[in-house]
């Protein structure tokens, strides 16, 4: 457990054990953070991947604050397309909007600088289910045997949007955004194995809502070769499952890991608030 006492108090990281995630207490995520205290955190997000905090009561424009100390916020692609500012979003599952229940992923893949950082306060939370689970990269990459990673490290992984997304967008914003958004953004080839820019730790950047297929595979070997990486996602051993209470703050490290949120809890209402601050392109350095 490290702490740091200021004089705002202690804050104490609690690393989760056997699975990937840090608990933090001790700190109120609505004021500014001071240098000592930031820098515990950046420290412990690298290490740890996923943060949790609990009792964080934030609006968004307390959510942005706090996001944009750890660096600039993105902007979700039809926002900016739109000319709007806007940074924070909702997921919202309704009786009348089922939870999307994706498959495990990495948010916004399909960009050529996908984001560093998510962020989730839950504002609304179901009496039970509707557990969100990330899984470490790093050790996913770890268990390949030595011929497979020879394998992966030397191909890229071509990502897109869903098929419905564009159609989704189109009911939403109309033909010329959605036209737009397909002319900015063809779908990217990033590494399969990527060098975290933090650590420089080699992760498999997998992302099975968004992969298209392994370039230069013919279909078949790309679907097969896919389907025995995406396996090694369903290991408990790599995850945490973290079970929401209202008010929850999670900030997690999008290059190291994938999540999905289960959708058991519909038909009732759960309510969060996210904003992601931005990355940079993912890339592979040979001696990582
Ligand atoms: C997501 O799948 O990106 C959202 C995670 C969540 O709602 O817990």
């Amino acid at each position: 457990m490290a702490l740091i006492q200021n004089e705002t108090g202690t804050t104490w990281i609690d690393p989760i054990e056997g699975a990937i995630g840090a608990c933090v207490s001790g700190v109120d995520l609505r004021d500014p953070l001071d240098h000592e205290a930031l820098a515990l955190l950046k420290t412990a997000l690298a290490e740890h991947q996923v943060l949790f905090f609990r009792n964080q009561d934030l609006s968004a424009e307390q959510q942005l604050a706090f996001g944009s100390q750890f660096g600039e916020l993105s902007a979700d692609p039809v926002a900016g397309l739109k000319g709007s500012l806007k940074r924070i979003s909702y997921i919202e599952d309704t009786e009348e909007r089922a939870p999307a229940e994706f498959p495990w992923h990495t948010d916004l893949s399909w960009l050529s600088e996908p984001p560093a950082f998510g962020i989730l306060n839950a504002r609304v939370i179901p009496k039970s289910g509707g557990d969100t689970i990330w899984v470490d990269l790093y050790s996913v990459y770890d268990a390949l045997s030595p011929e497979v990673q020879q394998q992966v490290r030397q191909v890229r992984l071509r990502h897109r949007p869903q098929p419905h997304y564009f159609e989704t967008v189109r009911a939403h914003h109309g033909d010329e955004i959605t036209n737009r958004l397909i002319a900015e953004h063809p779908p990217v080839e990033h590494p399969l194995v990527r060098s975290h820019p933090v650590s420089g730790r080699p992760a498999l950047f997998l992302c099975p809502l968004y992969a298209e297929f392994i370039v230069g595979l013919s279909a078949k070997e790309s679907a097969s070769l896919l389907a025995s990486l995406d396996e090694h996602l369903d290991n408990p051993e790599f995850q945490v499952r973290w079970q929401w209470q209202e008010h929850d703050l999670v900030i997690w490290d999008e290059a190291s890991t994938n999540h999905r949120a289960l959708g058991d809890h519909y038909p009732a209402h759960r309510r969060m608030q996210r904003c992601s601050v931005a990355g940079s392109r993912p890339y592979f350095q040979k001696d990582s």
